[in-house]
């Protein structure tokens, strides 16, 4: 891209509020910049999601020259400013122009000096594409060929790599992250630093770990988990998946490893039918709870497998095995409840049987919740999909019958939950029961025979039935 080009692309995309922080502070007698991320998405042709400043300006400084501000973090240099649209405020991040001191434990720098030079500041930036700062005045200020291994889809360290990981070790996943967000390969040295450095990456923090893991799964080449693994980064994150990288399969529906199926699983999710299905936020939960299941379905299989007469191998009880090391995994990476809740269930129920009867349909559709159930079918069919093709048309028509199970449940309007029941805590009352746990309890038991058989769903039969003695 040419530098006018360039240049031209930016002052398009630059915010009036960004372009007024900018101003203020100059007529103040200080340097800024918007800087990092959002040149680069622009750049990239994207639409940034924030838009930070860099300023030679210290934060008392800053904060005398702009009414509505937030001390975001004075200590590393950043303050907020706040700019008014109505009855709404948006913030930008204004930061100092810092070196960081030594990192005391790869994750925090003991101490950042600010300095007034700007060359300095973006020195200390993980990669050459996220370090190019932009005015409209100077133009685009990109000292490390940032613009050029945009163009060539390389993610490059500035400067030393071991340096700039040894300063912040989840800068090794970012590293891998942004590859396969930006479809682009990491240069040989940097990875280099990556493999030397793998074990730092035990010192960050599990919730730093995930936002890292889940912006893989989310990129268009999930299955560049491969990297974390081959890079020895996954040993200290998900040691799980040692053994499933090199657990053969030995049967005939398999083609890769335990490992390698999971990873092409993660591929092979119809995104085009699920956008279909959900929209805006609801589809990026489902596309979150998806990738993770397939990237983890599997995962009980090296401990579970065993070898037949004939030399095949067999994985009896991995669903249920794996469901449990899904919680493990998943809350020791500190995800949220409701994604524990899903992964489980989903690892649970992808094997292929369990499905076919609309009983088991019905406890399915309870526990995993009318909402994200059908996810189910997603799964099922990326699993088939990432095995060999050893009877897969049959496997994948076996899933279309499970989905007419599915379509008559819900056409039948039958009962999956509590709020279904014919009767509810209100009717138990009036036939003279208490409110309490015992009212609960019994509400269950009805929703328990009614899961088996939706004909009891009747009022008068479950009143009857478990009302009739002494309450
Ligand atoms: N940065 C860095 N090292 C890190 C994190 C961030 O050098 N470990 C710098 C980079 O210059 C980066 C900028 O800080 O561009 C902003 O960081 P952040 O908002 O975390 O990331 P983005 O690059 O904006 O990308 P994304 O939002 O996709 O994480």
């Amino acid at each position: 891209m040419t530098q006018t080009r360039v240049e031209e692309q930016l002052n398009k995309a630059l915010p009036e509020d960004a372009i007024s922080i900018m101003e203020q502070i100059n007529a103040a007698g200080y340097e800024a910049f918007v800087v990092g991320g959002c040149v680069r998405d622009v750049l990239l042709g994207k639409a940034p999601s924030d838009w930070d400043i860099t300023t030679s300006a210290k934060p008392q400084e800053i904060k005398k020259i702009f009414r509505h501000t937030i001390d975001t973090g004075i200590q590393h240099g950043t303050v907020t400013v706040l700019k008014k649209h109505g009855e709404k405020y948006t913030g930008y991040e204004v930061t100092t122009y810092r070196i960081d001191g030594e990192y005391e434990d790869a994750r925090h720098p003991k101490e950042v000096t600010f300095t007034g030079d700007l060359s300095k500041d973006l020195e200390r930036r993980d990669f050459t594409i996220n370090a190019m700062a932009y005015h409209p005045k100077s133009g685009l200020i990109d000292l490390f060929g940032g613009c050029e291994d945009l163009d060539a889809s390389l993610i490059r360290c500035v400067g030393d790599p071991m340096e700039r990981f040894g300063e912040d070790a989840l800068r090794m996943m970012r590293a891998i992250r942004f590859a396969a967000q930006l479809d682009a390969t990491i240069d040989p040295v940097t990875m280099e630093a990556i493999r030397v450095l793998a074990p730092t990456i035990a010192k960050v923090s599990a919730e730093r770990i995930q936002t890292e893991l889940v912006k893989l799964m989310m990129s268009d080449r999930p299955a560049d988990f491969i990297l974390f693994y081959q890079s020895g980064l996954s040993k200290y994150f998900l040691p799980e998946y040692e053994d499933a990288m090199v657990t053969e399969q030995d049967n005939p529906h398999h083609c890769y490893t335990v490992g390698e199926h999971m990873l092409h699983a993660t591929m092979k999710l119809n995104l085009e039918a699920l956008a279909r299905e959900y929209q805006g936020e609801e589809f990026l939960k489902a596309k979150r709870y998806l990738r993770l299941t397939m990237l983890l379905h599997d995962i009980a299989k090296p401990r579970n497998k065993t070898i037949d007469e004939a030399g095949i191998g067999h994985f009896k009880g991995h669903p249920q095995d794996g469901k449990n090391m899904v919680r493990d995994i998943l809350q020791r990476l500190k995800f949220d409840n409701e994604t524990i809740h899903m992964v489980m269930g989903l690892t649970q129920y992808h094997d292929r049987e369990i499905l076919s009867e609309d009983k088991a349909m019905r406890r399915a559709i309870h526990q995993l919740g009318e909402q994200y159930f059908p996810l189910i079918f997603y799964v099922k069919e990326a699993d088939v999909l990432a095995q060999s093709d050893y009877r897969r048309q049959e496997k994948l028509d076996f899933i279309k019958g499970e989905r007419e199970i599915y379509q008559l449940v819900r056409q039948e309007a039958q009962c999956v939950n509590l709020k279904d029941l014919a009767v509810n805590g209100a009717d138990l009352i009036t036939a003279g029961m208490k409110p309490g746990k015992l009212l609960g309890e019994v509400l269950q038991n009805m929703l328990q025979e009614v899961l088996d058989d939706p004909k009891k769903n009747d009022k008068e039969y479950l009143l009857k039935k478990y009302c009739s003695k002494d309450i």
